[in-house]
């Protein structure tokens, strides 16, 4: 299954929802690809110690693209690979929309999906925050698209919709087999009125299909995790919010 972690709003969670749910499906002894598809690699440089060679950049490329597994690096979880990022990724944006009407919008179906086929259980793309042309090539080459939430100050309903606009455009034009988009209520503080608010919002206007039983706590201990360039599981995996992270992956793995 390729699973989008997708919202052109940022610091929202994208990216320590996309490593926190693959270490959890690598605990429930799956098989995991991360892709950074954000070029400011926040997601690539949580494995400082990998050695840089090919990228998602090479992958992607026009002229003479790598094989996927060359551009795929092993890290030290065990069962979980990534596919990194360069910032040389941003001229393909153009390079795609200079294509336009010749398939391009293809290229993460073909170079990624088909080209891995059935080697991982789960390719988590991390998002960069924007709903442009790449984006839009990953969410055509995915089975689910999962919109995390801030519940707090940054919420806004209208961003959301903006979202779950752009999926159900891709799904109309490229990919009707998508699976109903799922929102993540993330950075989730229950006992603070705004996010109170926020909740009571979203479960009046969505239904369960687009939500997630399990919400993902607000925990200052995800930001020391990150400082430090670990998950939670790495981090102190006792800690309510890599239960969460746990529970989630268990609720992804029934989709
Ligand atoms: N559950 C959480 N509790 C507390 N802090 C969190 C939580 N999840 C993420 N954060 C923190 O919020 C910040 C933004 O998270 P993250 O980088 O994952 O967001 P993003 O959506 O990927 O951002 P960007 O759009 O810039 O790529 C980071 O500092 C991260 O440590
Ligand atoms: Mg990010």
């Amino acid at each position: 299954m390729i699973i989008s972690i997708c919202s052109h709003k940022g610091g929202v969670s994208k990216t320590q929802s996309s490593i926190n749910i693959a270490h959890a499906l690598t605990l429930e002894n799956k098989k995991v690809l991360l892709v950074d598809l954000d070029i400011q690699m926040n997601l690539t440089r949580m494995f400082p110690d990998i050695v840089h060679g090919k990228t998602l950049y090479d992958l992607l490329k026009r002229e003479d693209p790598a094989p996927v597994n060359e551009c795929i690096v092993s890290t030290k979880i065990e069962n979980l690979h990534l596919l990194p990022n360069s910032p040389r990724l941003a001229v393909l944006e153009n390079e795609i929309v200079q294509n336009f009407g010749t398939g391009s919008f293809n290229i993460m179906k073909y170079r990624l999906r088909e080209a891995t086929g059935e080697e991982y259980d789960y390719i988590i793309i991390d998002h960069p925050a924007s709903l442009g042309v790449l984006p839009l090539t990953a969410v055509i080459a995915s089975d689910l698209v999962i919109i995390p939430i801030n519940t707090g100050s940054n919420f806004s309903l209208e961003g959301i919709n903006e979202a779950l606009g752009f999926v159900k455009e891709a799904r109309k034009n490229f990919n009707p087999l998508l699976k109903p988009t799922k929102l993540l209520l993330s950075m989730v503080k229950p006992r603070e009125l705004a996010h109170r608010a926020s909740l009571a919002i979203i479960h009046e206007k969505f239904s369960e299909q687009n939500l997630f039983k399990t919400n993902i706590p607000a925990a200052a201990a995800m930001e020391t995790a990150e400082l430090m360039k670990q998950t939670m599981f790495q981090f102190k995996s006792s800690a309510p919010v890599a239960n969460a992270f746990k529970s989630l992956s268990r609720e992804i793995m029934e989709l």
